[in-house]
């Protein structure tokens, strides 16, 4: 007998400012035209000024320890997915942990940018299933604002702030596909890729945070196919079918890539979590905050199958299977 991650609830929080498609074509050339036809964004949340990523990410997950009805105190893991941390070091999932008021179990940070939350419950998911870890709270947080070049309208207009978190409870498991939780995490990397989507900055090269940098066609590209392969990769791994799949939870980067997805799973638009259009690309708490978003509406409902996806900078791109 081995254990299994069970999902117990989840939680989201966005910055109170939003910037819409309007606010941004007033000071760049763009449209909220152009916007909405190439990726279905309409607006974004942005930090206020001394609103960090540990603020968003705490806010979440006091969410998530709600919804889950699990006191803080019972958390012995804290996985933090964002490429925007507060500072270079500590982790962020260490200011995340002394505001949940804990000082036991382990906190740290994963930087995979928008595939960071699928990284980070894949890690959080092999803690328990090591019997390592017995309470785990995964946390996607990002202040991307921070990193955009606000001039290069190629990049700026695309992403959001936000955080989502995911409370998983280690359960005893007998390996069958019908048990709630966990089914499989599909995690890939392809480091050759590199300049496609990077910031132009760090402790180590420059000494300066950096900009967001990115060759959108060329990530489209990529992403649909990747997209494509570790779907597959999942279903496959638990004998599933598209057709099998309740929910489909995507990373928001293109409402475009997205409908592929579901088209390609055979599933229905109402099948499939969109938040791109008031969340944009809040990189790797697009996932959480989609995930908590169909949770707490009430679509996502006990024993259905969910599936994760997500695409981002290194290349890295994942996918995880759960039953909810
Ligand atoms: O989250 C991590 C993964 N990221 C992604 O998956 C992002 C993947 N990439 C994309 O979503 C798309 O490539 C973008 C949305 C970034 C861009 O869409 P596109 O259809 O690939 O457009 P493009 O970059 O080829 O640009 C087309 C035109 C260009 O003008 P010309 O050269 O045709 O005259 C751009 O300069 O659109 C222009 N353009 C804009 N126009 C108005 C680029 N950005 C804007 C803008 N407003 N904000």
């Amino acid at each position: 007998m081995g254990f299994r991650s069970l999902a117990l609830g989840c939680g989201g929080y966005l910055p109170e400012r939003i910037l819409t498609n309007a606010d941004l074509a007033k000071s760049l050339d763009t449209s909220d035209e152009w916007i909405v036809q190439r990726t279905g964004i309409r607006q974004r949340h942005v930090a206020a000024d001394g609103e960090f990523t540990s603020d968003l990410g705490t806010h979440a997950a006091r969410r998530a320890l709600a919804a889950a009805g699990v006191n803080p105190e019972e958390v012995d893991l804290i996985v933090v997915a964002t490429s925007t941390p507060d500072q270079t070091f500590p982790a962020t999932a260490a200011k995340i942990q002394a505001n949940l008021g804990v000082t036991h179990g382990a906190a740290f940070d994963v930087q995979a940018v928008c595939t960071g939350f699928v990284y980070a419950l894949a890690v959080a998911d092999n803690f328990i299933r090591a019997g390592q870890s017995k309470t785990a709270l995964v946390i996607g947080a990002e202040t991307f604002s921070r990193i955009l070049d606000w001039k290069d309208r190629g990049t700026c207009v695309l992403f959001g702030d936000g955080a989502g978190a995911l409370v998983l409870r280690a359960v005893p498991s007998n390996g069958s596909a019908a048990e709630r939780g966990v089914l499989s995490t599909h995690l890939h990397t392809d480091g050759s890729h590199h300049d496609l989507l990077y910031v132009d900055g760090g402790p180590s090269s420059t000494g300066t945070t950096g900009h967001l940098r990115m060759e959108g066609k060329e990530v489209f590209r990529h992403a649909v196919q990747r997209l494509a392969e570790v779907v597959d990769e999942a279903l496959t791994a638990n004998s599933l079918t598209g057709a099998q799949i309740d929910w489909l939870v995507p990373h928001q980067a293109n409402r475009r890539i997205i409908e592929a997805m579901g088209k390609k799973l055979g599933l229905s638009n109402d099948k499939v979590v969109l938040t791109i259009d008031r969340h944009a690309n809040t990189s790797a708490a697009s996932v959480p905050l989609a995930l908590a978003e169909a949770a707490s509406d009430g679509r996502i409902r006990p024993g259905q199958l969910v599936l994760l996806e997500a695409m981002g900078g290194g290349l890295t791109w994942g996918a995880a299977l759960l039953r909810w």
